[in-house]
């Protein structure tokens, strides 16, 4: 079987990797240059760090990020604690949280891959997808260029081509905000830093504020608005994106209609420029399906899901994504084998009475529903933070989410997120 993946970001190596574990080869396109490499943080949750131990790559990062448990939110008005969350645990899940460069996974992924002798093309940036009668896919990239496999993987991320193909119906829609963060050093958020548990998002009348260790020692810290914005196009968020000026002006707008202690001001006045990062919040409508009616093309990750951050599980929906479809491609090459009895199976023509939609459908049903959960929960952590109208009502609400979390208990009712086990996963079958 012959495999090819559009798309090197996160999900695209992860599932070069569990493919190659499972002795399926493949090969990867990515439209980018092998240069290119992207600012930004990302947390990490036990669920995520669970699939990329499994591909070998989290012994490689966990010591270039913060390790941590505990979350905590505080109230803009005297930093006081609202409640405490347990984002990882060493004891309870196997993992801590970790709160790293997404450049950094992405360069340990890319350096894994080549070590593994898996072939990534750069400047490849497929433009055109058709099935052939004979079962197959043809890519073609912006060069001209043209490659046929069996299956083709679309982890194109959140304006994917792949899905595009599959169902242009889907156009990711705005949620009217953005996110903007940036790094700076521990020192120049002055006292308040030494006395303020971190991570902590800052919860104001209008808005939040996070503060995110994000280097193994904590002497970096990372900080994270949330802010209102009109929509965009591609070329103007682009645009935003490296006019690094513009993007502080934004960080500090935020603090313009609510009183926020001072360590939020210092930040965003401190905060280094050239890390400044956009992320406009989109989201993928609701798929009718994975893949496309053959079961030849498939999407995953962003690309078939992409969420807003509030809930911190975009990388980790990825992640299972791509392990668990490598669990069931093998799984359909291994009945092939059996039910063929083997001799005949043969390796470079792929059998094309094989029912793959078929043979995909539990797995995408799990998938999906998994989704789903995810999303009901990141709308309601996104909800935690909305504006409250006078503080009377901050404080109602600060009061309601420390009873909330009492009540939950310790694990926030998110250990089935963070327990999620790919290898446990049988879709349907047990
Ligand atoms: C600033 C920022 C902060 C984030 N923070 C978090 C966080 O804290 N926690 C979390 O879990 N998630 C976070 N996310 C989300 C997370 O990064 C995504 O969910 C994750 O990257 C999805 O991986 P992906 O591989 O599906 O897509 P991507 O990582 O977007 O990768 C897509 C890749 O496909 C390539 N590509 C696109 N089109 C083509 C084409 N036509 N041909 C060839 N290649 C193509 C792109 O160049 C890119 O390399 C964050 C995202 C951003 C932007
Ligand atoms: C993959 O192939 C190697 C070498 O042929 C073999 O040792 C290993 O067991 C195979 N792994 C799987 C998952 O089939
Ligand atoms: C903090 O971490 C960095 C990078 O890992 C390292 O260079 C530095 O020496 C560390 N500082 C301390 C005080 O441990
Ligand atoms: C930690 O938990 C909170 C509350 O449920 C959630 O909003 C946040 O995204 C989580 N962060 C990570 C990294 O999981």
């Amino acid at each position: 079987m012959k495999v090819i993946i559009i798309g090197s970001g996160l999900a695209g190596p992860v599932l070069a990797l569990a493919l190659k574990q499972r002795n399926i080869s493949c090969k990867i396109f990515e439209a980018r240059d092998k240069a290119a490499f992207e600012g930004g943080f990302v947390a990490l949750a036990p669920n995520a760090l669970r699939a990329l131990d499994r591909v070998g790559v989290y012994d490689r990062i966990s010591n270039q990020g913060w390790n941590y448990e505990e979350f905590q939110f505080v109230s803009s008005r005297n930093l006081g604690r609202i409640a405490t969350i347990l984002n990882g645990s060493q004891n309870k899940y196997g993992y801590r949280a970790l709160r790293i460069s997404r450049g950094v996974v992405r360069q340990t992924l890319l350096e894994v891959l080549r070590e593994q002798q898996i072939d990534i093309q750069y400047g490849s940036k497929c433009v055109k997808i058709e099935e052939t009668d004979h079962s197959t896919v043809v890519a073609t990239f912006a060069d001209g260029h043209t490659e046929e496999a069996d299956i083709l993987i679309g982890t194109d991320g959140i304006h994917s081509r792949v899905r595009n193909y599959i169902d242009a119906s889907a156009i990711p829609t705005f949620s009217g905000q953005m996110g903007v963060g940036g790094s700076l050093p521990k020192m120049k958020l002055g006292p308040e830093a030494n006395t303020v548990y971190m991570p902590c998002m800052v919860l104001g009348k209008l808005n939040s504020f996070a503060f995110m260790p994000c280097d193994y020692n904590g002497t970096r810290i990372g900080c994270f608005a949330t802010i209102e914005s009109q929509e965009r196009t591609r070329e103007e968020w682009n645009k935003l994106q490296s006019d690094k000026d513009t993007l502080q002006a934004y960080m500090r707008s935020h603090h313009e209609h609510e009183r926020w202690p001072e360590i939020v001001h210092r930040a965003s006045e401190n905060v280094d420029k050239d890390t400044l990062t956009l992320w406009p919040y989109y989201s993928v409508p609701k798929l009718e399906s994975w893949s496309s009616a053959s079961g030849h093309v498939v999407v995953i990750g962003d690309a078939a899901h992409a969420m807003p951050p509030h809930g911190g599980q975009g990388s980790a929906m990825a992640f299972e994504d791509a392990l668990t479809l490598a669990d069931t491609l093998s799984r359909i090459m291994d009945d092939r084998t059996t039910t063929k009895d083997g001799a005949s199976a043969s390796e470079s023509e792929f059998e094309s009475d094989l029912d793959l939609p078929h043979a995909l459908r539990p797995w995408q049903t799990a998938r999906q529903a998994r989704i789903e959960k995810i999303l009901a929960f990141t709308a309601r952590s996104g909800d935690t933070r909305k504006a409250s109208a006078s503080t009377l009502r901050q404080i109602f609400k600060e009061w309601a989410m420390w009873a909330y979390f009492l009540w939950v208990g310790e694990d926030a009712g998110l250990s089935w997120i963070y327990h999620y086990d790919t290898n446990a996963e049988t879709f349907g079958k047990s």
